[in-house]
């Protein structure tokens, strides 16, 4: 029995291929299981290297391609996932890994990948996850929140005060730091407290038809002059035809700029908004994509998990994301990241539509 019929019962697709001289990979070894995961024989693949793709939706396309390049580049192992239409119209999400091979000297002589489709309960099981831990904050803040809220704002008050009277008897630049610094912690916690407060709310907003185009290019100028100070532009391809979203316009924008900060955290010089096809009949699928720095694995495991963050020195609270994805679910959406360290992230967000019944 060939290697090749004896793989054509694993749900996993897997593929080796040699990099020729000009950097170039050429497919060998294709398993049976490629038309289980891609819809494409494995001979298909084997003639074309691109046709594994085919039913990849085109704005995932890019991901898989940084992916190879990627591994090419620094001979380190990969993970993307992306998302694929059959011919049928269901959508599906597929995992690829990709890992280096090298001769005896140690130089990269090719790729191998492995790639299987995500279980539907792999991603119910996550966004669950997601909910509850949400709901729990939202237990804990409405019973702290205004606790807290009073005592911070007397903080701040007499840090405010204590300053001026310090300044007026030229108590000097050590207590003016000090109190200084109290501030900025106060001020911190009070962001911590809204974010929290506003997670926790989960309200019923009211919704209307949105322009899509329109609400992206209120969130380009809102964000253009911050974004242009630190050498990013912010662009869009959304053709005038786009679908109308029925959404509260400023949590929708509340979303987008938040994702834009996040971008212009991770160093990007571009972010790039477009739109494409829908997870579902009533879906639009709105794509943020940066050029920042990416995240490895683990990052990218945590980025949506409360209080996560890796600026916390620039006063990131790691609600963000939270915040951003408490949003699109209520309105019956969904959102969801891919990055690849080094190269950029992706950021997809459902939107419907059509009127979900939820809105007043
Ligand atoms: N576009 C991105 N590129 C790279 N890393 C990102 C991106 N978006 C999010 N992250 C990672 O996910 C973490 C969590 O993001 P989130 O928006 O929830 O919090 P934050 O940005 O750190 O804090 P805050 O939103 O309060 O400013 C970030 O700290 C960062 O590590
Ligand atoms: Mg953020």
């Amino acid at each position: 029995m060939s290697s090749e019929r004896a793989s054509a019962g694993v749900p996993f697709c897997f593929w080796s291929a040699e990099l020729d001289h000009e950097g170039t990979l050429r497919p060998g070894f294709v398993s049976l299981a490629c038309e289980h995961v891609f819809g494409v024989t494995a001979d298909e693949v084997r003639s074309d290297f691109t046709a594994r793709l085919r039913q990849v939706l085109p704005e995932d396309r890019p991901l898989t391609h940084e992916a190879l390049e990627r591994a090419k580049r620094t001979g380190e192992e990969q993970i993307v996932t992306y998302r694929l239409r059959s011919p049928a119209g269901s959508l599906r999400h597929v995992e690829e890994r990709v890992f280096p091979v090298r001769d005896p000297s140690g130089r990269l002589v090719g790729l191998e990948s492995t790639s299987r489709e995500l279980p539907h309960w792999d991603r119910e099981q996550e966004s669950a996850r997601r909910r509850e831990r949400l709901a729990s904050i939202g237990t804990l803040a409405t019973g702290i929140a205004h606790e807290i809220n009073n005592p911070l704002g007397v903080i701040l008050l007499g840090a405010n005060e204590a300053q001026r009277v310090a300044r007026s008897c030229g108590a000097g630049d050590r207590l003016d730091g000090l109190l200084e610094l109290i501030k900025e912690h106060a001020r911190r916690c009070g962001r911590v407290v809204d974010s929290v407060l506003k997670i926790s709310r989960a309200e019923r907003t009211s919704r209307g038809r949105t322009d899509l185009r329109g609400l992206v290019e209120r969130v380009r100028s809102l964000s253009q002059a911050a974004a242009a100070e630190q050498g990013c532009s912010i662009l869009h391809s959304i053709p005038d035809s786009a679908p109308a979203i029925m959404v509260n316009g400023t949590e929708i924008e509340q979303v987008l700029m938040n994702l834009i900060n996040n971008s212009m955290d991770a160093g990007a010089t571009r972010v790039v908004f477009s739109v494409g096809e829908g997870e579902g009949p009533s879906l639009v699928s709105l794509r943020v994509e940066d050029n920042g720095r990416g995240m490895d694995e683990t990052e990218l495991a945590h980025a949506f998990d409360p209080f996560f963050t890796s600026g916390p020195k620039k006063g990131g609270t790691g609600l963000g994301l939270s915040l951003c994805q408490g949003i699109v679910e209520s309105h019956g959406g969904r959102m969801q990241m891919n990055s690849v360290e080094g190269i950029g992230t992706v950021v997809t967000i459902q939107l419907p539509t059509e009127s979900t019944g939820s809105e007043r």
